[in-house]
């Protein structure tokens, strides 16, 4: 079993495929890096397989694939099947922005892919193309048919952002509930590399919104899950909300996130990172055994955007796109 300097027990590993995307979304990657991660850092997926191996052995029992935008990496598919293979009971998981799921779901799911998050913040075409960069949203909605079509787990993460989306967090709610999907809202998380003039939405200002038509019910955090729940009515339609602005978000975090290139990650708000390339390359498992204890004892207790009633003003440095949300 894995635990981590706080006692928290880690299960989850997020492993980031490629830091690039077809998206330029205002929040995580407005424009194109400066530079990319040369492609020859890149871990091969044999590479990165020996590190989720590692992992799983010591007590993961949930992966979740994420990007920049995972799908755009070749072969992902075989990556889905080496996981599901060597464990098939595991919660194996992918983050998408739906862009090419139309193409890719059906060969995931053979893969042994089982659940997907997929990003939808807009119903309108022209405020998802202002957010994503380019026109996005009929592909999406396709991926989204498609994805429940193979019969997959889906989830819905939308970024509430005031003047942009903000007076559409009723209809996509309604789009999720009408097609019995979850859907979670995103506060959204300051950052370096987001459009500056971006404003997001404290959970508060995301309940008053559904609160307008509905009267819900608070149900709590599922386990060790980012997100707390809602329900509408008594026994109605449940919703999440990520909300990692609130004093209590990092208790229960079960989590540390892998780069394409090989840097381990233990909090999604810090930078610092150390790196198992070098251990998967050489095929040195006792080491890379030893720099994932190393990070666990150093995961963070919390991360700096906790602010109960204001939205934050500490902006993290890390690049979203190195590691998904
Ligand atoms: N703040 C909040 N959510 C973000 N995501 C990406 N960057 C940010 C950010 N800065 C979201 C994406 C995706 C999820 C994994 O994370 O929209 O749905
Ligand atoms: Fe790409 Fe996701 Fe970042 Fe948007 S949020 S630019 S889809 S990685």
């Amino acid at each position: 079993m894995l635990i981590d300097g706080c006692g928290r027990r880690v299960n989850y590993l997020r492993v980031s495929v490629t830091e690039r995307c077809n998206f330029r979304c205002q929040y995580c990657m407005p424009e194109k890096p400066f530079s990319w991660v040369p492609q020859e850092n890149l871990l091969s997926f044999e590479e990165l397989f020996l590190f989720v191996k590692v992992a799983i052995d010591e007590g993961v029992n949930k992966i979740r694939l994420t990007g920049g935008e995972p799908l755009i990496r070749e072969n992902l598919d075989k990556f889905v099947a080496m996981i599901h293979d060597y464990k098939p009971d595991i919660d194996l998981a992918l983050t998408t922005n739906g862009f090419l799921l139309l193409e890719t779901a059906h060969k995931l799911k053979i893969a042994g892919l089982k659940r997907l998050n997929i990003s939808l913040d807009s119903l309108k075409p022209d405020i998802a193309a202002k957010i994503a960069g380019r026109d996005v949203l009929s592909k999406i909605l396709d991926g989204i048919d498609k994805a429940l079509d193979e019969g997959f787990i889906v989830k819905l993460n939308m970024v509430p952002l005031k003047d942009i989306n903000e007076d559409e967090i009723l209809d996509v709610l309604e789009y999720a509930r009408a097609k019995n999907i979850k859907i979670r809202f995103i506060e959204y998380m300051e950052n370096t590399h987001a459009n500056n003039t971006i404003i997001g939405m404290h959970g508060k200002e995301i309940l008053t919104k559904i609160k307008e038509r509905y009267t819900i019910h608070a149900l709590g955090r599922e386990g060790a899950s980012p997100s707390f729940n809602y329900r509408i009515g008594e026994n109605g339609y449940e919703f999440g909300l990520i909300d990692p602005h609130k004093h209590d978000f990092c208790e229960n975090c079960n989590r540390i996130r892998l780069t394409a290139e090989g840097h381990l990650i233990p909090c999604l708000y810090f930078d610092e990172a150390m790196s198992i390339a070098k251990a998967v390359k050489e095929k040195d498992l006792g080491k890379a055994s030893n720099i994932l204890a190393q990070v666990l004892k150093n995961k963070p207790k919390e991360n700096r955007w906790s602010f109960e009633e204001e939205l934050s003003r500490e902006q993290s440095k890390r690049a979203f796109y190195q590691t998904g949300g």
